[in-house]
């Protein structure tokens, strides 16, 4: 049985102050809740604090990017094992806004899954077309151009620690939220290309997420279909209350 996750991708969003205070009235609304992985992946200057304030809770840390490199001259990187140190277990990888605004490329967004993975960092690793390939019928070579290139290497042992969220891009952030159908059909299909990568235990194993204007009124459709094993959730993930609703609606 996959575990259903759910992360908080909370983007360019949140002071120390602010983030302080969304986590420490998430982690009450959620306290009692096991059956679903909950995940936040605050912007890196509020890791630190989130760390203390989800301290001994059943809330999880993550980070939105890393540096594949492990020290040097990179100025204004962070590497993975800094993101570790900040008490990281999760690190987003190849989000589909640093792919479109920062160039970020399957061969970038495969070096950062390993430099994490060897760190001990699990990776989200982001597929997903854009509304141009989905009306020209081109998405599932997109995302199997996605899937195949960032996790390019990755050993078997690796892919049992990695989570795919599938994003298609005219999903995120307009209200636009794909259809169970939509999203189930892209999931079965990541599914099979892992069976092909790897073998059935792997493609059964690895848990893909959808993330795409999901919000507490969707949630239950999506999470009931057989290959949405959860959610990675941005404007939703701002508020205590509509992510505890998305949670919730996992249970
Ligand atoms: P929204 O939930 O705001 O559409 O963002 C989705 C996303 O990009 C999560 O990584």
């Amino acid at each position: 049985m996959r575990r259903v996750i759910i992360a908080g991708n909370w983007k360019m969003y949140k002071t120390i102050d602010e983030s302080i205070e969304l986590v420490n009235l998430l982690k009450r609304s959620v306290v009692d809740i096991d059956d679903v992985e909950i995940v936040v992946c605050p912007p890196f200057t509020s890791l630190s604090d989130v760390r203390e304030s989800i301290m001994d809770t059943n809330i999880k840390l993550g980070a939105q990017d890393c540096y594949w490199e492990k020290e040097g001259a990179f100025t204004g990187e962070v590497s993975c094992a800094m993101l570790k140190s900040a008490g990281c277990e999760y690190v987003i990888i190849g989000h589909s806004e640093r792919r479109q605004f920062f160039g970020e490329t399957n061969e970038m967004v495969n070096k950062k899954a390993k430099a994490a993975l060897r760190e001990g960092l699990k990776p989200i690793v982001c597929v997903g077309e854009k509304l141009d390939d989905r009306r020209a019928g081109k998405t599932f070579d997109v995302v199997k151009d996605h899937v195949v290139n960032s996790l390019s290497g990755l050993t078997r042992e690796d892919m049992m620690k990695v989570v795919i969220a599938y994003e298609p891009v005219w999903a995120i952030g307009t209200g636009v939220v794909a259809t169970k159908d939509q999203a189930e059909e892209v999931h079965k299909y990541i599914r099979g290309l892992l069976k092909d990568m790897y073998d059935a235990n792997i493609a059964d194993s690895v848990r893909i997420q959808y993330g795409g204007s999901v919000k507490p009124e969707n949630i239950r459709e999506l999470i009931a279909e057989e290959d949405v094993d959860g959610a990675l959730v941005g404007g939703a993930s701002l508020k205590a209350d509509s992510f505890t609703q998305i949670i919730k609606g996992c249970l």
